[in-house]
């Protein structure tokens, strides 16, 4: 019997050590963190089971991949609800993680002793992406081999260490077994080992920085961890597996025909969360689309992260009601200047008609004709809205957010037939 109780113990002095024993009574508003770092963790940890039990039936070859998931759905009990589950929980997660970024960003809690979790986060949210594409490649059907013969394509194109990184990925010249069986130890071994990991140091960083961030101004009053936080976390947790079970069972997503490298479907779209990258790479060449450009990006959220802000306005939502103003107009700005310059480049400066070079023409000139535009935009705000280093910070931040999901809705519903504009 006291053996019994040692155990039960045990369990219960585990589950306390992920938590604190009491936690700052602020930080339980839903409006501080909507939850999304806990439901990352719940959807990481659906994943890992339903990821788990899809290896039981998923085949890694090229003969036998799409094979092995049609006898899944047709063959097995529950075998379509558990393909399903773990695409939407894919899927979720990407959204959540994005917007748990969006989160930490506007309410301004990346400063000081919270960079370093940032840059943690920022590694989290590339190995979220990785391991949603290399699970794209696993069906194994005509959307999963087109989708890597263009990345390993556009990746080739990089001058210098593009044809080794594009042969790396592909495990070979070409796409093919090799490239599907390291897609599959990635996507099972590898890339989640590397998030669990990441994840344990992310949230021992929380907890090592006394909890989430909250404005100096708000209460320090402590409530007791059990049941304060812990029926939040439950609820939630049930909310959300209710959500992608749901989801999954009304909408089980579906394969296209089995990969076959004879047949190049009319119109190959990205993965959803690719599509911006897509667009982009319609005009402005690859060096600048997927090297230049999301390096710079990186570099500047970790300089912003690293510069110095009032400590009264750390944990302040959008910093200040000006800061708020700059954001708005900034979001309806970048839509505008992207979605002009879309028409623009679409309709009346067709790159394939003149005879400059191209680093000129699908670079240079429409990256200026980018920057030129939200440069002065940028300065229309230090000058005239007197917006101090930080409000700058997130109305920039805002510019490239929104010119992203532009060109993604772009390619997503206004492009086909070639990838010609569509209306
Ligand atoms: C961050 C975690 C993960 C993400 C984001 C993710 C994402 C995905 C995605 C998007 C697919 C394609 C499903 C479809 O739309 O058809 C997939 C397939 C697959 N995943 Fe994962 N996955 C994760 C973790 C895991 C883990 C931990 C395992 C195994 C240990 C796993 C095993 C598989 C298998 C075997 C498939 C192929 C079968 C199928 O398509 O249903 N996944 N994954
Ligand atoms: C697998 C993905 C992730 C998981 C499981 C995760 C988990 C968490 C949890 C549980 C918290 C505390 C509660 C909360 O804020 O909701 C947190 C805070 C934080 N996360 Fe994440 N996170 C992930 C991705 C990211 C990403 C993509 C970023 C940003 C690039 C990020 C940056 C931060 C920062 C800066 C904090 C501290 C916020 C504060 O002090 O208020 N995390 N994360």
């Amino acid at each position: 019997m006291a053996q019994k109780n040692n155990r039960k113990n045990v369990v219960i002095e585990f589950l306390l050590h992920l938590h604190p024993i009491s936690v700052k009574k602020d930080s339980l508003k839903f409006s501080r963190t909507f939850g999304l770092g806990g439901i990352n963790i719940l959807l990481f940890l659906i994943l890992v089971s339903t990821g788990t039990l899809l290896r039981f039936s998923y085949i890694p070859t090229q003969q036998n991949a799409y094979d092995s998931i049609v006898n899944l759905q047709k063959l097995t009990y529950f075998g379509t609800l558990l393909h399903a589950t773990h695409h939407w929980s894919a899927m979720i997660f990407l959204v959540t993680s994005f917007l748990h970024f969006v989160r930490v960003i506007y309410s301004n809690s990346i400063y000081y002793e919270r960079s370093k979790n940032f840059y943690y986060g920022l590694v989290l949210f590339a190995l979220v992406l990785s391991s949603n594409f290399t699970g794209y490649a696993l069906p194994w059907d005509q959307l999963s081999y087109w989708a890597i013969t263009i990345l390993t394509n556009t990746i080739k194109m990089l001058p210098l260490i593009g044809a080794p990184i594009a042969k790396f990925i592909a495990g070979g010249s070409k796409v093919g077994a090799n490239t599907l069986f390291f897609f599959y130890n990635l996507h099972t071994a590898v890339l989640p080992l590397t998030i669990f990991i990441f994840i344990v140091i992310h949230i021992w960083l929380v907890r090592a920085n006394s909890g989430v961030t909250l404005p100096a101004k708000e209460s320090t009053e402590k409530v007791k961890t059990s049941p304060e936080l812990t029926s939040r976390e439950l609820l939630a947790a049930l909310s959300v597996l209710a959500f992608v079970l749901l989801l999954a069972f009304f909408f089980p997503p579906h394969l296209l025909g089995k990969a076959s490298p004879a047949i190049t479907p009319a119109d190959i779209k990205a993965p959803w969360y690719f599509s911006g990258v897509q667009e982009m790479l319609l005009n402005v060449h690859p060096i600048f689309t997927i090297f230049l450009t999301p390096i710079t990006i990186l570099l500047y959220l970790i300089y912003v992260s690293r510069t110095k802000i009032e400590q009264e306005k750390i944990g302040v939502w959008f910093y200040s009601d000006k800061g708020k103003q700059a954001i708005v107009y900034s979001a309806a700005f970048a839509a505008l200047l992207s979605f002009t310059l879309i028409l623009i480049f679409e309709y009346l400066f067709n790159a394939d008609n003149t005879s400059l070079p191209v680093l000129l023409v699908n670079g240079i000139i429409p990256l200026l004709a980018y920057l030129l535009p939200a440069g002065g935009f940028v300065f229309y705000l230090l000058r005239f809205k007197k917006t101090n280093k930080t409000e700058t910070a997130l109305a920039i931040i805002t510019m490239i957010l929104t010119s992203y999901i532009t060109m993604g809705l772009t390619t997503t519903f206004l492009r086909a037939n070639g990838m010609r504009l569509i209306f």
